[in-house]
């Protein structure tokens, strides 16, 4: 497959998890609270997209949890017994409207496609159904693929299927934003 081979592939992302930086340990202890805010705000059966090694597990009740490594999966895993799978959240293995809400933590800014996955986002949602989504503005980092995302980018990504969005900022780390939609 084509985004296994591009440079935000599973493998750096095995790599990147297996280091284990003192800031990813921080990060599974305490998440940041604008984290855990957008959990808190998900209900019903949840997906949790790009869901890393965990770390909002104990904030979502009824969850499933997607991500693409098999080190954030396992070896790093920190959200105890909560079922979760190994997919490429580009191509959701879902049918059609099973979630009540869905959330992804600093994910879209490392996709190859963020509009792919806001369309397999939208078909496996709910009717009335909850997206919300937050990433850094500016952020260089290695594995992100959109360093730079500006209000044109989010209404670009996101008015084809979700034409009415609140925006906020996370007055922790205003270096990020927020996003609230609903199907
Ligand atoms: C910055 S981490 C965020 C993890 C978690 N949401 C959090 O806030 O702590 C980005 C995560 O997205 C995952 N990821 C990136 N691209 C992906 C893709 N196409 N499919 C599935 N997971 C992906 C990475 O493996 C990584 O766990």
């Amino acid at each position: 497959m084509s985004w296994y081979r591009t440079e935000g592939s599973p493998q750096k992302y095995d790599e990147h998890f297996d280091q284990w930086l003192p800031r990813t340990q921080r990060q599974a202890e305490h998440p940041w609270p604008y984290k855990i805010i957008m959990a808190k705000k998900t209900k019903g059966y949840v997906l949790d997209a790009g869901c890393g090694f965990g770390c909002l597990a104990r904030f979502i009740k009824n969850g499933l949890f997607l991500d693409f490594s098999s080190v954030a999966l396992k070896k790093r895993w920190v959200g105890g017994s909560r079922p979760r799978a190994r997919s490429n959240v580009e191509q959701l293995p879902f049918r059609n409207e099973v979630f009540d809400s869905i959330l992804a933590v600093e994910v879209m800014e490392h996709l190859d496609d963020p509009k792919r996955f806001i369309a397999e986002v939208y078909r496996v949602l709910k009717k009335g159904g909850f997206f919300t989504f937050a990433s850094p503005w500016n952020d260089p980092s290695e594995t992100h693929k959109w360093k730079e995302i500006s209000n044109a980018v989010i209404d670009d990504w996101l008015k084809p299927f979700f034409p009415k969005y609140t925006f906020a900022v996370p007055p922790e780390r205003k270096e990020r934003f927020m996003i609230y939609a609903y199907k």
